[in-house]
């Protein structure tokens, strides 16, 4: 087996294929989404809210996404691993970006990034695509930017919004990024930037047009705490399952059902 490439994920818009992406942030939630098919992995600073118990993905640090990214990449053999950077790490501008780009490459084995902005971090992803290192961008709702919106509101929305948006995808697009990722975008747009673009759009809570699609893989298994947002669709209760697990073991071991003779040594 080899890797899934960014050449693979090009093909695959050329032949009108969809495809899944979910999040991981450890080896052997990566394994099992790597046994089921999932061609891409993101290492996503949503690690921040669903693995590393924050309330935002902004204090979310390069040196967490760097032991999480090696242990996906560790736990898989086909899936194309791609890490974000984190809040703070590009914004500086190319030079800061191309510096945190290389760790992920080097030191996790990742095998693309991703960054928040359009425009506004166009030299950001020039510089890392000139430097060999395949790149996502992300539009829409980006969540590193939380404060500035004040919440998660949808994205895109009257003709002034859509069409900056459209403008930011075609530049991301010509600056060389290899996928766009559409956070929270309205089902129309998200259409119509999927069509004007070559490069394939991933959408979540952006309609069933985009060329691939991701959740939060905590969200699509049930295993977030409370509510998840009106797009997740959820395909397993995890939560439940394994609250279920810890009740069962907590009452054996309190009555004496576990361990019994067959788990004991003599
Ligand atoms: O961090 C993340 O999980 C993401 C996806 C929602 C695209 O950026
Ligand atoms: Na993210």
């Amino acid at each position: 087996t080899r890797r899934v490439t960014v050449r693979d994920i090009a093909a695959a818009k050329q032949r009108g294929e969809k495809w899944p992406m979910l999040t991981a942030y450890d080896a052997l939630t990566a394994s099992a989404f790597d046994d089921a098919g999932i061609p891409v992995l993101l290492v996503g600073d949503s690690a921040g809210n669903c693995h590393l118990g924050y309330d935002t993905t902004v204090p979310v640090t390069v040196e967490e996404l760097l032991v999480l990214s090696s242990a996906v990449v560790r736990g898989t053999r086909r899936a194309l691993v791609v890490s974000d950077l984190p809040f703070g790490s590009y914004q500086e501008g190319p030079v800061q970006a191309l510096r945190t780009a290389t760790r992920f490459m080097k030191e996790a084995g990742s095998g693309a990034i991703k960054l928040e902005g359009g425009e506004r971090t166009l030299p950001q992803t020039s510089a890392l695509v000139q430097a060999g290192i395949p790149v996502m961008a992300h539009l829409g709702l980006t969540p590193q930017s939380v404060h500035a919106f004040g919440g998660y509101p949808v994205q895109g929305r009257g003709e002034e919004a859509a069409q900056r948006l459209l403008n930011d995808a075609k530049a991301a697009e010509s600056a060389g990024a290899f996928a766009l990722v559409l956070e929270l975008v309205p089902a129309e747009l998200a259409a119509q930037i999927t069509e004007q673009l070559r490069i394939p759009t991933i959408g979540i809570g952006a309609g069933p047009d985009c060329d691939a699609q991701v959740l939060v893989w905590t969200d699509m298994a049930g295993m977030t705490a409370g509510r998840t947002p009106r797009f997740v669709k959820r395909y397993a209760d995890m939560r439940g399952a394994l609250t279920e697990a810890a009740t069962a073991f907590a009452q054996d071991v309190a009555g004496g059902a576990y361990p019994t003779e067959e788990h004991s040594f003599h």
